[in-house]
């Protein structure tokens, strides 16, 4: 089984980093395919936190080659930064790291644009993380994007520029108020930017498909989660790229019939940063499931709303991306919780669905229907074979299974690298 996708199955910040960082170990290379710096992916390695916006988790093991695909929008400034925190860190970055030439780039004025954005739509807003995400993926889409490989040349970039800022500097000046941006400063900064990421600059759908084809094992690396989906998620409430299963074709130049697994990562619980519906979410937006869970955005330090487990939510995860293994992460934080709720149905109207719907009117609407179990009071954090867990966390486990139908193939019990715990070998057939 030489590739896997690792996706996650919520709204995010399921724990995709710690997985992606653990798995690299057995890996070749390690793929982003969607995405940019909203993504915050942390790994603790030694008590030491490192966090992830735009390289792959793989980094941080040495001989792994990590690409970032065409699917990602790459802020330079914060790529470069990055880089130089990790080689700070003595982290080697260097030949190890491909990105490239054809993904988008983002610039000062798509930040802006995010912000202006969201300060119009006022109490409507989606709760960006103010990067930048969606205005450079509607570029791209609107066929004005700009590329990382136009960065190595003047005279594309400068004409570029120009087609860009005639339409957003008036939209600046006229209708948001704000300042125009000077082409021959972006220029400037953005030609040296393409100079110092030029080593790292290639073809990596041809890299990563003779990779494939040498029996490489290949990880590819899902930033934000299923239900920010631009298609399947919450809309208008999601982010602006495809962090689903099938994001990695497109993401990537990698064929559908190429890939051949994908593991799913499931939070014990939910949590949400940003608006949109969350139909589990506790009262007041789970104060206390935040702190047990330190449940703040790794981007942006924002509260993460939480809530329980949603069964209805994940099962449609499952399908979507066409998983039949699951990471189940951070189980140790519902450690003594007296009664855990699992959502197996959503009251739309007085009438119980099983479904997930696919309005924003139906899902504002939602009133979550919960089984209940007993919990358990033993912390679980040491612990080493399933056998060894509380028999109701056991039953947790195959409750979750049972509803979403797929299995638990790795449980997480702390942040660190070793606090996990693997039923099935991902890479085996
Ligand atoms: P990602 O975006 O999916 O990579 O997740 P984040 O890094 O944004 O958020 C997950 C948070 O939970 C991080 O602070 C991790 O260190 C932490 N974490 C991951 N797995 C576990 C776990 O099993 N237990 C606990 N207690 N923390 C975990
Ligand atoms: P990782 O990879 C959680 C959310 C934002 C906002 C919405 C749109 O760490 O799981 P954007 O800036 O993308 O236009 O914001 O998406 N969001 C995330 N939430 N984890 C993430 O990434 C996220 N990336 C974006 O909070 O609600
Ligand atoms: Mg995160």
């Amino acid at each position: 089984m030489p590739n896997l996708v690792i996706v996650g199955a919520q709204w995010g910040d399921e724990g995709k980093g710690k997985i992606i960082d653990m798995l690299s170990e057995d890996v070749d290379a390690v793929v982003r395919f969607q995405g940019g710096n909203n993504a915050g992916h942390t790994v603790v390695v030694k008590g030491k936190k490192n966090i992830l916006h735009l390289i792959p988790c793989g980094i941080l093991h040495e001989g792994k080659t990590c690409i970032i695909g065409n699917g990602v929008v790459i802020d330079p400034k914060a790529l470069l930064h990055e880089i130089a925190e990790l080689q700070a860190g003595n982290v080697e970055v260097g030949e190890n790291l491909k990105i490239s030439a054809l993904a988008p780039v983002t610039f000062p004025f798509h930040r802006a644009l995010d912000k202006a954005k969201e300060t119009k739509l006022g109490k409507e807003k989606i709760d960006t993380t103010h990067r930048g995400i969606g205005p450079t993926y509607t570029d791209k889409y609107g066929r004005i994007g700009i590329r990382i490989v136009d960065l190595l040349d003047e005279n594309r970039l400068r004409q570029r520029l120009e087609q860009n800022l005639s339409e957003k500097n008036y939209l600046f000046e006229n209708y948001f108020s704000l300042p125009a941006f000077k082409i021959e400063e972006l220029l400037v900064e953005y030609l040296e930017f393409g100079k110092q990421l030029k080593p790292f600059i290639t073809d990596t759908a041809f890299l990563i498909n003779q990779l494939l084809a040498a029996g490489k094992k290949v990880l590819f690396e899902g930033a934000q989660g299923t239900f920010l989906d631009v298609d399947f998620g919450t809309y208008p409430f999601v982010t602006a790229s495809h962090p689903i299963a099938g994001g990695v074709s497109i993401g990537t130049g990698v064929g559908p019939t190429r890939i051949d697994r994908v593991l799913g990562i499931v939070k014990a619980y939910t949590t949400r940063v940003g608006a949109g519906p969350l139909p589990t979410e506790w009262e007041g937006g789970g104060e206390e499931l935040r702190k047990r869970g330190s449940e703040f955005g790794a981007t942006t330090g924002r509260p993460r709303r939480c809530g329980w487990f949603d069964a209805i939510g994940v099962r449609r995860a499952q399908m979507l991306n066409g998983f039949d293994q699951m990471a189940l992460t951070k189980l140790d934080v519902l450690s003594g919780i007296p009664k855990l709720k699992l959502c197996v149905g959503y009251k739309i109207d007085n009438e119980i669905i099983k479904d997930f719907p696919v309005t924003i009117d139906e899902l504002e609407k939602i009133a979550p229907v919960y089984e209940e179990m007993d919990g358990w009071e033993e912390d679980i954090k040491q612990i080493k074979k399933f056998e060894d867990l509380p028999e109701n966390a056991k039953k947790y486990i195959n409750r979750i299974e049972t509803l979403v139908g797929a299995k638990v193939a790795v449980i997480s019990i702390g942040e660190d690298r070793t606090q996990t715990i693997i039923l099935e070998d991902l890479f085996e057939n």
